[in-house]
């Protein structure tokens, strides 16, 4: 059973220009204990996703439509009192560019166990030391170094301190968004090993962020593309992964792989960035697409099933004009 379910959730952002839809009628799930991956470029939502999903959307922004689903209560009508109940706690968030916020005058062991304190109120000096050793363990982070400040860490350990702030308190849920971003490929390499690892020891559910499918792909096991606010393809890591079928999935792709496909698939020298506070009627992708028709940008596209659980948010043209491989 899902662990977490979002139906048909739409989130704007009241801007001067009017409401920016960053978030437009997805719906997903995740069961426990596994691991779904967003991927997009920039601007796409998937910041929105995680905040929302913490409760922590900033003012001008409202969830517009659907639901939200998290072990079997609905986070749509949440107070702040229940928030506080469950964020830290049950659904934790490994922030995008988390490192450096790190308070540079507090030891960074003090600074998680105050995460672990503010949940476990309950726990005494020692409890709370055992907890702090077996996060510094679980991230491989030597023991000895609990007492040292921020600037003593080198980049790689202070995510690693991040990453075991969000798991102070055992959550049910994760959401780790662009967690390795900052850190040199050996570093982020090792990072994400250690995060899937964590992830199965504790049979916790992850979400996992990010604009590289390359590194999405190596720790999750579910995949969503998003483009424009909208999940345009999901499906297993081996389907979305090695058989993408919607044109943007094989254009994130094309950097990576060399499809077979590749003739359908050309990179546009610049991708427009579409509108959306104003967004056309159609597929947001059409301005982009190589495969696009007339029909494109006028007709809103459906879900197409490729498998019981690959599907692609796009025309029938379009797939079968980048699927000859
Ligand atoms: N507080 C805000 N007010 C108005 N618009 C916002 C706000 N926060 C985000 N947006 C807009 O919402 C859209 C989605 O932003 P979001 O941060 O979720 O994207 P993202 O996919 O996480 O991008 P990135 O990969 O750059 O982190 C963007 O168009 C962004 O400009
Ligand atoms: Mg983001």
């Amino acid at each position: 059973m899902a662990i977490l379910s979002v139906d048909n959730l739409s989130i704007g952002y009241q801007t001067k220009k009017g409401m920016l839809k960053a978030v437009n009628d997805i719906s997903f799930s995740i069961e426990q204990g596994r691991s779904l991956g967003f991927v997009g470029e920039s601007g796409c939502g998937k910041t929105t996703i995680g905040m929302t999903l913490m409760g922590l959307l900033p003012d001008n922004a409202s969830i517009l439509s659907g639901n939200i689903n998290f072990m079997e209560k609905d986070l749509c009508d949440f107070s702040e009192d229940q928030w506080r109940n469950i964020r830290g706690k049950d659904v934790a968030m490994i922030f995008q560019a988390a490192m450096n916020a790190l308070n540079p005058v507090f030891r960074v062991g003090e600074q998680i166990a105050e995460a672990i304190v503010t949940h476990n109120p309950a726990f005494s000096k020692n409890e709370v030391n055992d907890r702090l050793k077996k996060l510094y363990n679980m991230v491989e982070i030597p023991e000895h170094r609990i007492s040292d400040f921020p600037h003593e860490y080198s980049g790689g350990m202070k995510q690693r301190a991040i990453i075991a702030m969000a798991l102070a308190c055992s959550p049910k849920l994760i959401i780790a968004d662009e967690p390795t971003t900052a850190l040199d490929v050996i570093v982020q390499d090792q990072i994400l090993k250690e995060i899937k690892k964590i992830q199965q020891a504790l049979n916790m559910s992850l979400i996992f962020i990010s604009h590289d499918i390359a590194v999405v792909a190596e720790v999750c096991e579910d995949i969503c593309v998003m483009y424009a606010g909208q999940i345009i393809e999901k499906g297993s890591k081996r389907e979305v992964f090695t058989s993408p079928k919607h044109p943007y999935t094989k254009t994130l792709l094309s950097s990576y792989l060399s499809l077979d496909s590749d003739e359908n698939i050309l990179i546009p020298d610049m991708m427009e960035t579409p509108d959306l506070i104003d967004a056309n009627p159609g597929c947001q992708f059409s301005c982009n697409c190589n495969c696009r028709s007339t029909e494109c940008s006028k007709n809103a596209p459906g879900w197409i099933d490729i498998s019981k659980t690959h599907k692609a948010f796009c025309c029938e043209q379009g797939l079968s004009r980048t699927n000859n491989g």
